[in-house]
């Protein structure tokens, strides 16, 4: 006769054990991730047997917080953030939305103003207008990073944050740019995006500031296909930052507590990175060092095997040592002998690019910022725009950063790839050494 009692007064249960049941996610996802891989077909039959041979395959949790495996996303905020040296380090699933909640943890919002380069991706400056804030468009310097001249003079009482990028490889300068920003009291938010291990003076880059932010997107220094970080060594920014890519700070260590403090909790979005990402993200960040040394090795070759010649510079790097190497930028005296110098050194195989002409639609350049320049709003409440008194919204115009056009429109700019032999190095150098005898006599 079977005991009717009910467990809760201490019989027997109706359900004791359920399952074992299978992971959401088994074999054939792990094959599709091998097929990225390109195996050679032996080795794929070889794998597909072990697989497939295992009934007790069990499936990874993607998830960083149900994880009962210890997270790779974890694993990969500890090693960037011991690697950019900062206290606290957020992976994010871009450097975009890395950006946003950067500047909401400074509490960047209607009627606040961000200052950002002329000359970046457009991701540091849409990301200022997608917290509502306006950015504020100022000049690039010989580095063709941020001038800090140009910040001082457009600093005004609506400024909350300023946003230098370390743009294709090198350090912004960090020192005058900070002193800018400190004797203000105003917080620097460091786009490294394109920086990734860079330094300034012996310090990361993401270190320097407020809050530092960084792209893994498929183009960057550290790859893992898409995924981002913040760094900061503020705990308080970093809990604000935690908050707003998890929704509403959903998964904070204690997840229902009240507000402990003013301003802990708000509706934020989701920016979580997948522990798919998180696993590729740890081992580029181990391999940090070595990808750099690639990189330099290259462009240290190529750019000693350049002729020095009248009319011809590189770029100014504010700190050498700091430079991640990923490309190399020269100067040339007018545009027009610039687009020649291009087009020669295309046919001699030189992979060398030009960073303007008014012609090609670059979002790196920030004439071609249309939402932005022609106030665009995605709601019919004109936000950004209708957030600040219509008189103190900027006059934004296409040649309202001259020195940013110049610059841009006299560079050559190479491309490393840290995988070029010597012979390599040594072919392209020939290339720009022969097209740059016939052009500059
Ligand atoms: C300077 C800069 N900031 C931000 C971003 C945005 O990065 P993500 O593609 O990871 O969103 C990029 C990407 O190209 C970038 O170059």
């Amino acid at each position: 006769m079977s005991d009717e009692r009910l467990a809760i007064e201490g019989g027997p249960k109706a359900a004791p054990q359920l399952g074992p049941f299978p992971t959401k996610i088994g074999r054939e996802e792990l094959w599709e991730i091998l097929e990225m891989w390109e195996l050679e077909p032996g080795k794929k039959e070889q794998i597909q047997a072990i697989l497939f041979d295992d009934a007790e395959l069990r499936g990874p949790h993607l998830f960083r917080y149900y994880n009962p495996k210890p997270s790779r996303v974890a694993a990969a905020e500890q090693a960037m953030g011991e690697l950019i040296g900062t206290k606290h380090c957020l992976a994010t699933n871009s450097c975009t939305s890395a950006l946003v909640a950067a500047y909401r943890a400074l509490g960047v919002g209607m009627g606040d103003e961000v200052i950002v380069p002329a000359y970046t991706f457009f991701a540091t400056a849409a990301t200022v207008a997608a917290c509502n804030a306006i950015p504020v468009i100022v000049d690039v310097d010989d580095s063709l990073c941020l001038d800090p001249d140009a910040v001082a003079k457009a600093i005004t009482k609506r400024t909350k944050a300023i946003a230098p990028v370390h743009m294709r490889g090198i350090p912004a300068q960090m020192d005058a740019i900070m002193e800018v920003a400190n004797k203000k009291g105003i917080p620097v938010v460091e786009d490294a995006a394109q920086s990734g291990g860079g330094s300034f003076r012996g310090k990361r880059l993401g270190s320097i500031g407020a809050l530092g932010c960084f792209s893994f997107d498929y183009y960057k220094v550290l790859v893992s296909g898409e995924g981002g970080f913040v760094t900061t060594d503020d705990e308080w920014l970093y809990t604000r930052a935690q908050s707003w890519h998890d929704t509403a700070a959903c998964w904070r260590p204690d997840r229902y507590a009240h507000e402990r403090r003013e301003g802990e909790l708000f509706c934020g979005e989701n920016y979580r990175m997948s522990e798919l990402e998180g696993a590729v993200a740890v081992a580029q960040i181990r391999k940090c060092e070595s990808i750099l040394s690639g990189y330099r090795r290259a462009k240290a070759r190529i750019k000693q095997a350049i002729e020095p010649r009248d009319g011809l510079c590189f770029r100014r790097i504010p700190d050498e040592a700091g430079d991640t190497a990923v490309c190399l930028v020269m100067f040339l005296p007018t545009p027009g002998l610039t687009k020649q110098a291009l087009e020669a050194m295309k046919a001699e195989g030189v992979p060398v690019g030009g960073v303007y002409d008014s012609t090609v639609r670059d979002w790196h350049v920030y004439t071609y910022w249309d939402h932005i320049l022609e106030k665009k709003s995605v709601a019919g409440d004109g936000l950004p725009w209708s957030g600040v008194p219509a008189g103190e919204v900027p006059n934004y115009a296409r040649d309202m950063c001259p020195r940013t056009l110049d610059f841009l429109s006299r560079a050559l700019m190479l491309d490393i790839n840290r995988n070029y032999s010597d012979a390599d190095c040594d072919a392209i150098a020939r290339g720009i050494n022969k097209v740059l005898r016939a052009l500059l006599k």
